[in-house]
């Protein structure tokens, strides 16, 4: 692994401080002072800030901006798996806490930790999700009117939720909802007569995707971050 993935692991600290720590010498690899941040860490070397010995913490929580195409799956059997994205040092035990669909992109968040996974993703959580949504079609007042008080989704007997709707565009708009039904985004949009064409998760609770983070890459919570939930 990285050095500086290492340290964010360990600390919880964002990139941007890790780097600050490296450039003020505050990290020494067997030592050694100044290491470079992308030196690849050998097995048994340790690394320490300001003296003290830094480890991985027996649980991981990662946020990872999921590309499209790849499957929010912990077994590759179903095509590629979001897992192949995160190093293989951090994937033991690692879940997902709220899949999307494969075509599905943005704030993607896993986690070593059960409980906490079960309290963004259990129903009886008030975790709002938001999404920023891309429809085939024009929206017209009447398609916002409905998603804003509840619909009935194919095959269901209880509508949905009221939701949050913010439009964007003549084929955007940004939607919150506090519920996780199966296909939820799209099962909306098709319930009001349209389609989504493409679809992008920016927030789960109070929790943004970082901006910094291209699609495909991932960091550690920070420690506040972890606390959201
Ligand atoms: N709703 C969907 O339809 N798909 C997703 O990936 C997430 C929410």
């Amino acid at each position: 692994m990285r050095l500086d993935f290492f340290i964010a692991h360990a600390t919880g600290l964002s990139r941007r401080e890790v780097r600050i720590l490296l450039a003020r010498g505050e990290i020494t690899v067997n030592d050694e002072l100044r290491p470079k941040a992308n030196l690849q860490l050998q097995p048994g070397q340790a690394v320490r800030c300001r003296g003290t010995l830094l480890s991985l913490p027996g649980q991981r929580y990662l946020m990872l901006h999921k590309p499209a195409g790849v499957v929010s799956s912990t077994s590759d059997r179903d095509g590629t798996s979001v897992l192949q994205l995160i190093p293989a040092e951090l994937r033991r035990d690692l879940h997902i806490a709220g899949r999307l669909d494969a075509d599905t992109t943005g704030l993607l968040l896993l986690s070593s930790d059960g409980q906490w996974s079960h309290r963004i993703t259990s129903p009886k959580s008030s975790c709002s999700k938001v999404y920023r949504v891309t429809t085939a079609r024009p929206l017209t007042g009447e398609m916002i009117g409905q998603l804003r008080s509840g619909v009935l989704l194919r095959g269901e007997e209880r509508p949905t939720l009221p939701a949050q709707v913010e439009q964007l565009d003549d084929c955007c708009l940004r939607l919150t909802i506090d519920e996780g039904r199966y296909h939820q985004v799209k099962r909306m949009l098709a319930a009001v007569g349209n389609h989504v064409e493409a679809l992008h998760r920016e927030r789960i609770g109070l929790l943004a995707l970082d901006p910094a983070l291209a699609p495909g890459e991932h960091r550690a919570l920070t420690a506040e971050e972890t606390a959201l939930f």
